[in-house]
This record gives C-alpha cells, sequence and structure tokens, in this order.
C-alpha cells in the first residue's frame, strides 16, 4: 500500500498550494521539491538556471527525488518538469500515487504571468500559443506518469483537493 501522494503538472496549475491543503487534510507531511532543491544548493530556482544552467538542476532534481520518494506519508509538490526524467517517476511510484494537475494554456499563462520572473523555463515564453507548444511537448510525459488526472482549470484550491481525496478513496493500493 502506497501513503504518499506526488502532484505533477505544467508549471501554474497549482500544485504547491493543492498539496498544502492536501497534506493538512490528510494528516500528511508537505513537502516541495523546489524548496528543497533551493536548500541543498544554497540558492534560488532562478539562480540555479542562470548560474550553472538547466542540467544542472536537471541533477539536483534527480537528488532531491532520490532523497525523499521511499518515504511515507508525504505530500510531494514536485516541479514542472520532474517527469522530463524517467528516474523520478519510477522512484517516487515506489511510495506516492502520482496526481496530474491540468490547466488550459490561457489560465496557466494568467497564472504564471502573474508570479514574475521566479520561472526560467518560462523566460522567452510570452504568448499562449507559446504555452501551448511547451504543453503539447511535456503532455505525453505527464500522461505516462500520472495514476489520476484532475482538471483544476476552474476549480479553487479547496476544491480541487477534494477530488483528490475523492478519487483516492477509489484508488486501489492506497492507504491514508
Ligand atoms: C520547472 C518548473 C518549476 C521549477 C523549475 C523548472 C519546469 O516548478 O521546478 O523552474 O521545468 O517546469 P513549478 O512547476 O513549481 O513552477
Amino acid at each position: 500500500m502506497k501513503s504518499s501522494i506526488a502532484l505533477i503538472g505544467f508549471m501554474g496549475v497549482g500544485k504547491t498550494a493543492v498539496a498544502q491543503v492536501l497534506a493538512m487534510r490528510l494528516c500528511k507531511t508537505f513537502v516541495e521539491l523546489d524548496g528543497l532543491i533551493e536548500l541543498k544548493a544554497g540558492k534560488s530556482i532562478p539562480e540555479i538556471f542562470q548560474e550553472d544552467g538547466e542540467v544542472a538542476f536537471r541533477e539536483l532534481e534527480i537528488e532531491a527525488v532520490k532523497e525523499i520518494a521511499g518515504n511515507k506519508n508525504l505530500v510531494i509538490a514536485c516541479g514542472g518538469g520532474v517527469v522530463l526524467n524517467k528516474i523520478n517517476i519510477d522512484r517516487l511510484k515506489q511510495e506516492a500515487v502520482i496526481v496530474w494537475l491540468t490547466a488550459s494554456p490561457g489560465v496557466i499563462m494568467k497564472r504564471t504571468s502573474q508570479d514574475g520572473e521566479g520561472r526560467p523555463v518560462l523566460w522567452g515564453i510570452r504568448t499562449v500559443s507559446d504555452i501551448q507548444s511547451l504543453l503539447s511537448f511535456r503532455k505525453p510525459f505527464y500522461e505516462r506518469a500520472a495514476d489520476i488526472k484532475i482538471d483544476a482549470s476552474r476549480l479553487g484550491v479547496d476544491a480541487v483537493a477534494e477530488q483528490i481525496i475523492v478519487k483516492l478513496r477509489e484508488y486501489e493500493g492506497f492507504s491514508k
């Protein structure tokens, strides 16, 4: 039986906020993967990208996943690109049910543009169709990794958490 949950999905779909609520409601421990990476690196995600490059960031991401993946009773908010390395998903799946949050490109555009410059992958991205292209590239990775899928475009954080709880009840192999 699995006792942890890992939230995956594109930037701006609400993984971190939903994971916090979910962890409270299920009495599990909230972990933000990006936060862990920043702690270990001693610098912010934008600084890692700028000073060391994306490849170095992905290596740190692999290390962070490795460190927490076997732990029980976590709700993990993953970075949007965690699915790009299959080893991450293989490791997460040992103990976590993988929940994929989706949102439309328009919603993603709106949410990420409000968040400023904290997302290096979106630095050159200006239009909804740019977001759409990146989403299309990543979609098969999310699809392959996901055990449960939830469309978070029209729902608030609490409603998304509630839907996840409902689906987890139906999911065989997850123990509260
Ligand atoms: C990334 C998403 C970010 C962060 C990094 C790379 C990505 O996390 O891990 O900037 O490649 O999609 P969020 O999805 O929390 O923004």
